[in-house]
């Protein structure tokens, strides 16, 4: 959204009125209390048209803020509350945008705020015109021109603790841009004769206080100066220390503002030390000596003092010490030395001093120039701005009151061409008929003093240069002939006799009747002040000096360009200077700034009207009123005009569609203001009267409160409205939620007891039918349980009535039986007496034999030959019965585990039992066999194809292949050998080659021997003489010695026909080629192990132990 621009007046909320030239009616009084009115609401500022008058109010007000700066920035003059802003902003902006070369002139009387005002100015313009590194050093180094200046050039006085004592005027200058790029300074009649003497409560110029507070011992003791203020003759004791100022704080802040300008350090040095020259030159003092001719001569009292300025300024002391005691005339060829007596020493030195330092002055405005002009040479846009002294009318009104008081004729003069021609100018521009203004013109004024041929000034320097006695007197003498007929020159003895009574008017006076006001000036020093002499024995001697500065200072002093003509007096050189400031300022487009001073206390809050009556008086502000509302006192462009009053007519109000003159003629028309009370002109609307303006104003501010009605009424209204339509639209849905919930609840009750009841209900008849249930199950149990009793009761009673008949029958049969007994034992008793013994006993034992084969049967044991149970006899008689019966069960069952058997295992136990009976119980070996299966040929010849030759070679079935330790009989050790048992033979064959050793027929083999014992010796006994009983009877060991033996038995005895014989004992015969060697086993030690050694004892005994 657009930002809504707010149209403000100067004439919102006005505080008496902001434009005086609406002042109505208009003369000293309402202007005054304008003024008062405005000054005691904080509003120090107001206008006269385009003039701001300024009213100090001696505190700082907070309308200098950025803020500030920025409200004022860019808004035209009459938009906000009066304001020096608005001047600047006005100035800075026609400058920039218009091509027109501003100044601004800032006059008032001493204290009155000229000095700051021109401050205010040059830091609004600053704030709002252009940025950048280059730029703000310009800035920076304006704005620090001034501490400098002030500070050599401001002292204090009874009105102003820093009063500017010489007239300043600074071009500020601006590029096309409006950024600054320099400025130049000019500076007007700096008051020197401060520098010597000070009235009561005032001061020297600053610099000599902030240098002896501020300067280090260092500096000091360089410029040979103490610090004691009470040693220096120039320097005004009883107010030395000026209140709220720190002399030292301020000499830091001049020398740092002197950097920032660009001073160098020698220069500062320099400066300074010219200053302590002055400074000590006060403390010269002369004493009189009288001369041969009777006169007297002046002498310096003390030349330490002289000395010290010597060193410090490089000048010869003995040049010096002369130039204080004679005077040379020169003229034409000649050259008259007078001595000077000591008032006239006094004079000279104070002379000296005052030149010094005002020329010092004048060298550090020409310096700050040098740094702060503009480097380019592009065509510069300026604004000037002029802090000159105001109208002065004091009680003792001297040459300085004068000169200062002409000046601000020449300004008021200035202010009366330039604003009427911008008034006629305007007319012109606006098509308004021009009608002759009356006001009052002072160039009458100025003429009278500034007249070359019989002005006051001319007439002045007339005097001066005269030959012969010339005084005060003689001066006003002369102006009493001269201007006697003026009528703006007063004088008690002048040619006219108007004045003769007037006492008010001293005889050694004059008076003017300036354009502010009448002033009376003593003529008393006029000419001494116009002269300005310094002896130029002084200035030669300055000249000379080996200062640099100070011989810059006094160029005169040059004998080589020795000028016999008088310099030109004050009063001529000021007159000169004003006039080059006023053709400056006639090209430029001014602006006034009138500071008033409200109070001589320089206090706060103090309105003194008297005080300020005089200054309305010589600013002429009724005077710059009158001119400025000579034709119209009120003009506004139309478009403002009628956006400020359209709500005043129907027709404009609220929109005015076309042009903005008609709108305003429409609106004039109905407001039925006279006709001769406005002009239209091109642009604007001209009002003569500022009661119309008013009536305008008063009807705008009445419609307004009207409009504001309304506005609120409607406001007030709507708010109302939108805030009931809002409550209604709140209403109906809390409304609508509440109902909602209430619902929801009530639905949830109804539900929740809905549940209640149905689930009690449905509890209810659920029991109701358990019950019912239960009591029909109970009538059904209890149906059963009755059925069940009745039934038992019958059942018993059958059974009883049963049990009864059957015992009665059982006793009936008994009876019977008995009885049938009875009857056969009767009959038969003859025959059995005989025979009834034995058959009952045959019976008896049949039916005994009978149960007990019926119960064997289903005792047997397990059909396992290996089964020992046996169920136990029952009765003693039937003991061998039972064994026979339990030994054919074995039998029988034996027959048929073995009729399961295949011939294989048929063999192998036929094997098992061949070895049981040839060893069992005879070989301790045999037990651990009969575990063992007989697997005959452990050894696979046929697979190992190491054996291929062996196996090659035997043809026959192999029954036993296995390796055995045959014992070498020589020493009982073993080696491998590969027992091969087949059909026919018996075959040895080396392990690792399979090669057969020894091939015995079965038939050559007799026996067979081995110990009892637990080992596996066993010797195979050869038939003696046969082929293979050579080597003699082999010895084995074997693990298999039972299954070998038993199968070398069964084959023998199956191809031979004869039983093997098998010898066993623990000593045996073994043939051992053609020695019988005994083979002994005995019980060995456990030595090793488990295993049986072998050991050839000798020649006829091996000895086996075994373990
Ligand atoms: N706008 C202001 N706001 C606050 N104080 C002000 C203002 N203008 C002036 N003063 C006060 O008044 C004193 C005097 O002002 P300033 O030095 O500007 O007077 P002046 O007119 O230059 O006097 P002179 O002619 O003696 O130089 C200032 O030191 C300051 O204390
Ligand atoms: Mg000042």
């Amino acid at each position: 959204m657009a930002k809504m621009e707010v149209k403000t007046s100067l004439l919102d909320n006005m505080i008496g009125v902001g434009d005086m030239v609406l002042l109505e009616p208009l003369n000293e009084e309402t202007v005054i209390n304008n003024l008062k009115k405005r000054f005691d609401h904080n509003e120090i500022y107001t206008y006269i048209g385009s003039v701001v008058i300024s009213v100090n109010p001696y505190r700082s007000l907070p309308i200098y803020s950025p803020e500030k700066v920025e409200d004022y920035r860019n808004r035209n003059f009459y938009e906000l509350s009066p304001h020096i802003f608005a001047l600047s902003d006005e100035a800075y902006r026609s400058l920039r945008d218009q091509d027109k070369d501003q100044c601004i002139l800032i006059t008032g009387e001493s204290g009155a705020g000229k000095t700051e005002a021109s401050k205010l100015v040059m830091s609004y313009v600053a704030a709002v015109c252009g940025k950048g590194a280059e730029v703000n050093q310009v800035k920076e180094q304006l704005l620090q021109s001034n501490p400098v200046l002030e500070a050599f050039g401001n002292a204090k006085t009874v009105r102003n603790d820093n009063s500017s004592r010489f007239g300043k005027y600074m071009d500020i200058e601006f590029d096309f841009k409006g950024d600054p790029l320099g400025g130049v300074i000019s500076n007007y009649l700096l008051e020197k004769s401060r520098v010597v003497k000070q009235p009561r409560g005032e001061r020297n110029f600053h610099v000599f206080y902030q240098l002896l507070s501020g300067a280090s011992e260092e500096l000091l003791n360089e410029l040979k100066l103490e610090r004691d203020f009470s040693r220096y003759n120039y320097l005004s004791l009883d107010s030395a220390k000026v209140n709220g100022v720190d002399d030292a704080a301020n000499f830091r802040t001049v020398r740092n503002a002197m950097q920032i300008v660009g001073f160098m350090d020698h220069e500062v040095e320099s400066v300074l030390e010219v200053v302590a020259a002055v400074l000590k030159l006060g403390n010269i003092e002369f004493k009189p000596e009288s001369r041969v001719n009777g006169l007297d001569e002046s002498k310096i009292k003390d030349k330490n003092e002289l000395k010290e300025i010597c060193e410090l300024t490089g000048i010869d002391q003995s040049v010096l010490e002369r130039a204080f005691s004679f005077r040379t005339v020169e003229a034409k060829q000649e050259k008259v030395s007078t001595t000077l007596n000591v008032a006239q020493a006094y004079y000279a030195r104070d002379a000296l001093a005052k030149n010094l330092y005002s020329r010092l002055f004048s060298w550090l405005v020409n310096r700050i120039n040098e740094s702060i002009k503009a480097q380019t040479k592009v065509r510069k846009k300026v604004m000037g701005v002029l802090d000159i002294y105001g109208f002065e009318i004091f009680e003792d009104n001297s040459f300085e009151q004068f000169i200062i008081n002409y000046c601000n004729e020449k300004l008021q003069q200035i202010f009366i061409e330039l604003t009427l021609k911008e008034e006629q100018e305007e007319y012109i521009r606006e098509d308004i008929e021009w009608t002759h203004i009356e006001y009052f013109n002072n160039a009458i004024i100025c003429d009278l003093i500034e007249n070359n041929t019989n002005g006051i000034l001319a007439m002045l320097d007339e005097e001066c240069l005269r030959p012969g006695t010339v005084t005060d007197e003689t001066f006003l003498e002369k102006l009493n002939q001269v201007c006697a007929t003026h009528q703006h020159f007063e004088s008690r003895m002048s040619k006219c006799s108007r004045f003769l009574n007037d006492t008010s008017l001293p005889h050694s006076c004059f008076r003017i009747q300036h354009y502010a006001g009448k002033v009376l000036y003593q003529v008393e020093g006029f000419v001494d002040k116009n002269n300005d002499l310094l002896y130029r024995d002084l200035s030669q001697a300055m000249w000379k000096a080996g200062h640099a500065l100070i011989k810059s200072l006094f160029p005169e002093g040059n004998p080589a360009k020795i000028n016999l003509k008088r310099p030109p007096t004050a009063g001529s050189q000021f007159k000169a200077s004003v006039a080059t400031l006023m053709k400056n300022l006639q090209t430029k487009n001014p602006n006034y700034i009138r500071c008033i001073k409200p109070n001589d206390k320089k206090a706060a809050h103090i309105f003194n009207e008297g005080l300020v009556c005089h200054q309305v008086r010589y600013l002429g502000l009724l005077e710059n009123v009158r001119v400025r509302r000579a034709g119209y006192a009120f003009r506004q462009a139309y478009e403002p005009c009628l956006e400020r009053y359209k709500m005043l007519c129907k027709q404009t109000w609220p929109h005015w569609k076309g042009p903005a003159r008609a709108g305003v003629e429409v609106l004039f028309n109905e407001l039925e203001i006279p006709v001769e009370e406005y002009s239209f002109g091109r642009s604007k609307i001209f009002i003569r009267n500022p009661r119309t303006l008013f009536k305008l104003e008063d009807l705008r501010k009445q419609r307004l409160e009207d409009l504001a009605t309304l506005i609120q009424k409607i406001y007030r209204g709507w708010k109302c409205r939108t805030h009931f339509l809002l409550m209604r639209k709140s209403q109906i849905v809390i409304a609508a939620w509440y109902r909602r919930y209430a619902q929801q609840k009530r639905y949830q009750q109804i539900k929740s007891s809905t549940l209640v009841i149905q689930s009690y209900i449905r509890g209810w008849k659920a029991r109701k039918i358990l019950r019912e249930l239960k009591h029909q199950k109970r009538c059904e149990e209890a149906a059963t349980t009755i059925a069940a009793y009745w039934h038992g009761t019958q059942a018993r009673r059958e059974l009883k009535r049963l049990k009864e008949e059957a015992r009665r029958k059982h006793a009936v049969a008994v009876i019977w039986a008995y009885w049938l007994g009875l009857k056969v034992r009767r009959e038969y008793r003859k025959f059995f007496r005989a025979n009834a013994g034995k058959k009952i006993y045959e019976f008896t034992l049949q039916r005994i034999v009978q149960k007990y084969f019926l119960e064997m049967k289903n005792k047997v044991p397990s059909l396992s030959p290996i089964d020992k149970n046996w169920p136990s006899r029952p009765y003693l008689f039937l003991d061998s019965t039972h064994k026979e019966l339990k030994r054919i069960f074995h039998l029988w069952r034996c027959k048929k585990y073995r009729d399961q058997f295949t011939d294989q295992q048929k063999l192998i136990y036929e094997e098992k039992l061949e070895a049981s009976e040839l060893f069992k119980d005879k070989k301790a070996l045999y037990p651990s066999s009969v575990g063992q299966p007989f697997q005959g040929p452990y050894l696979e010849i046929n697979k190992n194809p190491k054996y291929k030759k062996l196996k090659d070679a035997i043809e026959e079935k192999i029954i036993i292949a296995e390796v055995v330790n045959k014992i070498n009989r020589a020493n009982g050790k073993s080696t491998s050998r590969i027992f091969l048992l087949t059909n026919n033979n018996l075959l040895l064959a080396d392990q690792k080659s399979g090669q057969i050793k020894s091939e015995v027929p079965l038939v050559d083999v007799t026996k067979v021997s081995m110990s009892s014992q637990n080992d596996g010796f066993f010797a195979v006994h050869l038939k003696e003489g046969s082929e293979a009983a050579s080597k003699g009877d082999f010895l084995f060991s074997s693990d298999h010695l039972i299954e070998m033996a038993t199968k070398l038995y069964r084959t023998t005895l199956s191809q031979t026909k004869q039983k093997l014989s098998i010898e066993i004992s623990d000593e045996f015969l073994v043939q051992f080629r053609q020695d019988k060697v005994c083979v002994k086993f005995i019980q060995g030690n456990q030595k090793n192990g488990s295993v049986p050694t072998c050991k050839r004892k000798n020649n006829r005994l091996l000895e086996v132990a075994v373990p």
